[in-house]
């Protein structure tokens, strides 16, 4: 096999350098011998928002952007969406294998046992405005959590950590169905230990006065995008847990890191500004005219574009077929009609061809989730659930990587040179 390195030469002193390949990458820090002169720091590779970097290694996720593969623990995302349950999947993305029935039911039990929350957690979610959005609450209230678990900041005892994840996994269905019970004037319904994981948070979303069964097929399409939001490798959430658990905080603080970073229109929060932009374009007669307005620059068409799949989002066209099962169910939801004309003429028009746009993980999630009537404010909520155990895995496989170190980019300056200052009554 022919040598794994690169030949630089440097055009500036004519010096040649080797530099190692291993795994496809170069290390950054080889660079750094790039030099004109003794003085000069070296060179630095540049790279915002990390397009061609990569921050570590890991075992958990695989994507292949261009084929629209994604595996979780080498299970491809079809198979498990078909096949398996979040919290079996959940498993499977913490710990590497598959459960076998003992594990699975120890695993399911100990989830199931942890739900409840301390009292005082609704005294926070009271201390919200009436129409405070769910994600700020989710968020604010996941850091809170560290506050009723000093202990988790023994971030290098794998006991203290695993207790920490079973915790959030579970207590994460009761939060945000709290911040939506709040926001509607409604009292707290506690966990039902009888239920399912998401028939559990169905109950605790929707009961009224009267008894509630969650509906089968309603309980089982949600588990299936529980189990398509898990994980994603290192998107934007999950850099955020990386980065700000690299300086050894503790869990609950870095996730609501995770959890905030989810939160922006262009990750997690694509799914409620999906549901928006279809409302405001409200009708398949509209449609043309609102292509027009993306292709002018004048506005993005939410739900499609991926940093990674330039390709179909294997997500997309699961939740694309579920969604007319949960539409037998709720009625079919008229928005859906909107959305597949977008996609019809996207998928045809030059423009998204070229930047290879097609629909991601976000575009028909919104619609299925209106439909099981969740307010559109609760969609990145959603998906922060089912994200919490991907957030938690990576940060496991982090704390476990000798390579990790606190995270500390470098820069390019471009302010001031030395300048001497200026007294106040002497400046114009
Ligand atoms: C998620 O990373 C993950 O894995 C995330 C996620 C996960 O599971 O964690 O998959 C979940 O966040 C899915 C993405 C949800 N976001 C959206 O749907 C918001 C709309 N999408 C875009 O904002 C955008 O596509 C991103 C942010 C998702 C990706 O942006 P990139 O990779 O930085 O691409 P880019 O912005 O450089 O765009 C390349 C070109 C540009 O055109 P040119 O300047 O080259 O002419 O494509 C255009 C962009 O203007 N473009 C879009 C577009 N997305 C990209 N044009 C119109 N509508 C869009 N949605």
């Amino acid at each position: 096999m022919s040598e794994q390195s690169l030949t630089i030469t440097d055009n500036r002193t004519g010096k040649t350098y080797s530099v190692p390949i291993t795994d496809g990458t170069i290390r950054a820090m080889d660079l750094r011998q790039i030099k004109v002169d003794p003085e000069d720091f070296g060179l630095m590779s540049h790279d915002p928002g990390f397009n061609n970097t990569s921050s570590c290694r890991s075992a958990i996720t695989y994507i292949d952007g261009e084929k629209g593969i994604l595996r979780y623990r080498g299970y491809p995302i079809e198979q498990l969406a078909e096949n398996s349950s979040y919290l079996e999947t959940a498993y499977l993305i913490l710990n590497g294998e598959l459960p076998t029935r003992p594990e699975l039911d120890a695993w399911v039990y100990e989830i199931t046992h942890r739900t409840m929350v301390h009292e005082n957690i609704k005294k926070l979610m009271d201390g919200f405005q009436y129409d405070a959005h769910p994600m700020g609450m989710l968020i604010s209230t996941i850091a809170a959590l560290s506050t009723f678990y000093p202990n988790a900041r023994k971030i290098k005892d794998s006991a203290v950590r695993r207790l920490q994840i079973s915790r959030l996994i579970a207590k994460m269905p009761t939060i945000a169905a709290y911040a939506y019970r709040k926001r509607m004037g409604l009292p707290y319904v506690y966990p039902d230990n009888t239920l399912s994981y998401t028939g559990n948070f169905l109950k605790m979303m929707f009961q009224m006065a009267d008894s509630y069964q969650p509906h089968p097929v309603l309980e089982r399409a949600l588990d299936v995008l529980f189990i398509l939001h898990a994980d994603h490798e290192q998107n934007c959430g999950t850099n955020a847990m990386r980065s700000v658990s690299s300086s050894n905080v503790d869990p609950y603080s870095a996730m609501a890191g995770a959890a905030a970073a989810l939160y922006g229109p262009l990750h997690g929060g694509a799914n409620e500004q999906v549901l928006r932009m279809l409302q405001d374009i409200g009708s398949v007669d509209n449609v043309p005219e609102f292509i027009t307005k993306v292709k002018n620059r004048e506005t993005l068409l939410m739900g499609f574009g991926h940093r990674v799949y330039k390709n179909y989002d294997p997500r997309a066209a699961i939740v694309k077929k579920m969604a007319y099962e949960v539409f037998e169910v709720t009625g079919r939801n008229p928005l859906l009609d909107i959305a597949l004309e977008l996609e019809r003429i996207a998928l045809e028009d030059e423009y998204f061809i070229e930047r290879k746009l097609y629909p991601n993980v976000d575009f028909y999630t919104g619609i299925i989730y209106q439909a099981m009537r969740f307010p559109v404010d609760m969609f990145p909520v959603l998906f922060a659930i089912p994200r919490t155990v991907g957030w938690l895995a990576q940060w496991e496989e982090s704390r476990e990587d000798k390579e990790t170190s606190i995270a500390r980019p470098r820069q390019i300056y471009t302010g001031y040179n030395e300048r001497d200052f200026v007294p106040v009554e002497k400046r114009s």
